[in-house]
C-alpha cells in the first residue's frame, strides 16, 4: 500500500505528490522533520513531536506557520486520507516543514512561506523475529557532525552526515550504524539513539556529545526506573560498548532493538538480554497504555463483545 501525502494543505497520493525544485528543502536541505508512529491508532507522544520540530525549526530561524491543534488536524486528515488510524493498521507519520520556494540564495528572506508535508502509509513494523535474535551493528568511520557546525540536535532534512554512516554501515552487512562524535566518543546510531547496558544499568550518551534527543530515549530515561533498571546518561567510548553485557538503540520506529553484534564480535552473551527485554516489556506497555482511551482509539479498535 502506498503513502498518502499532504502538501500545504492538499491531500494527493504517492503518485501526485510533488514539491517545487526551487524549494530550499530541495535546493539546500533546508528544512526539519519530524517521525511518529500510532499505537492503538493514537499518535504516540505528539506533544512532544510538536515541541522538537519547533525547536528545531527555531534553530534553523525557521518558523511553523501552524498552531499545535492546526498540526493535529492536518496528521489527522492526512491519516484519514490515507484510511488508517483508529480500528485499522498503526500508521507510520512524517512532517517535514521546509524553508519554502525562493531564488537560489541562502538569504531566508528569499522565501516568502515554509512548506508543510505530511506524509501517512501504513507502518511496517520490523519482524517479531529481530526483536527476539537482535542485530549487527558496525562502528562506522564516518564523524557525527560536530554540535559547532550542524548540531545533532537539530532534527533536520539535512541527513547526508547519517546517510554515509548507514552506507559504510550497510556495505559492513550492518543493520545501523554507530557514530562517535569529533572526540571519539559514542554519540548515536544513523537513525537511532545507542544504549549500553552494564552492571545492570542502561547508560546511553549525555545530549553534548552531539546528538539527537530521541523521544524514545527520553520515555526510556523517564520510565526505566518503574520497572526497578537505572537509566542514565554517561560517556561512553568504543569499549563501554564493545564490553558492554547488553546494548540496544532506540527510535520511534524501531522502539527498543536489541544489538548483539558490534562487526565481528558478539555482545554479552551474544543474544538479547533480560535488561533490554525488561525496557522493550516496559516502553510497549507505556505506549499502548498512553494510547488506550484517547477519543476513538481502542473503543475503535475493540472487539465488540
Ligand atoms: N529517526 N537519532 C537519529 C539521528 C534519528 O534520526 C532518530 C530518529 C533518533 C531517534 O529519535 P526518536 O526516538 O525521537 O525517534 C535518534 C527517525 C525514526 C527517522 O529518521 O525517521
Amino acid at each position: 500500500m502506498g503513502a498518502t501525502v499532504n502538501v500545504n494543505g492538499r491531500v494527493f497520493d504517492q503518485e501526485h505528490a510533488v514539491i517545487s525544485v526551487f524549494d530550499h528543502g530541495f535546493l539546500y536541505g533546508e528544512g526539519v522533520y519530524e517521525t511518529l508512529r500510532t499505537y492503538n491508532g493514537e499518535l504516540f507522544l505528539l506533544d512532544r513531536h510538536i515541541r522538537r520540530l519547533r525547536a528545531s525549526a527555531s534553530m534553523l530561524a525557521l518558523t511553523v506557520p501552524l498552531t499545535d491543534g492546526e498540526i493535529a488536524s492536518r496528521f489527522q486528515e492526512t491519516m484519514a486520507a490515507a484510511a488508517i488510524g483508529p480500528g485499522g493498521p498503526e500508521a507510520y507519520l512524517r512532517i517535514l516543514v521546509t524553508r519554502g520556494i525562493g531564488e537560489l540564495t541562502y538569504d531566508p528572506a528569499a522565501c516568502p512561506a515554509p512548506s508543510i508535508v505530511v506524509i501517512a502509509k501504513p507502518l511496517e513494523e520490523l519482524p517479531e523475529e529481530m526483536y527476539r535474535r537482535g542485530v549487527k551493528v558496525a562502528l562506522v568511520d564516518i564523524v557525527r557532525n560536530h554540535p559547532g557546525s550542524v548540531n545533532p540536535i537539530i532534527k533536520s532534512n539535512n541527513l547526508l552526515n547519517n546517510a554515509l554512516g548507514m552506507q559504510e554501515a550497510v556495505r559492513r552487512g550492518a543493520f545501523e550504524g554507530v557514530m562517535r562524535n569529533y572526540r571519539g566518543e559514542l554519540a548515536e546510531c544513523t537513525t537511532a539513539n545507542l544504549f549500553v547496558v552494564r552492571n545492570g544499568e542502561a547508560l546511553t550518551p549525555p545530549i553534548d556529545a552531539g546528538l539527537l534527543a530521541g523521544i524514545t530515549r527520553e520515555f526510556v530515561l523517564e520510565t526505566g526506573a518503574s520497572v526497578g533498571i537505572e537509566v542514565r546518561e554517561a560517556v561512553l567510548k568504543d569499549a563501554d560498548l564493545l564490553e558492554a553485557d547488553e546494548a540496544f538503540l532506540t527510535s520511534t520506529t524501531r522502539e527498543i532493538l536489541p544489538i548483539v553484534q558490534v562487526d565481528d564480535r558478539a555482545i554479552g552473551s551474544g543474544r538479547p538480554g533480560l535488561v533490554t527485554a525488561a525496557l522493550l516489556a516496559a516502553y510497549r506497555n507505556g505506549a499502548r497504555k498512553s494510547t488506550v482511551g484517547m477519543a476513538g482509539g481502542v473503543a475503535a479498535a475493540a472487539p465488540s463483545h
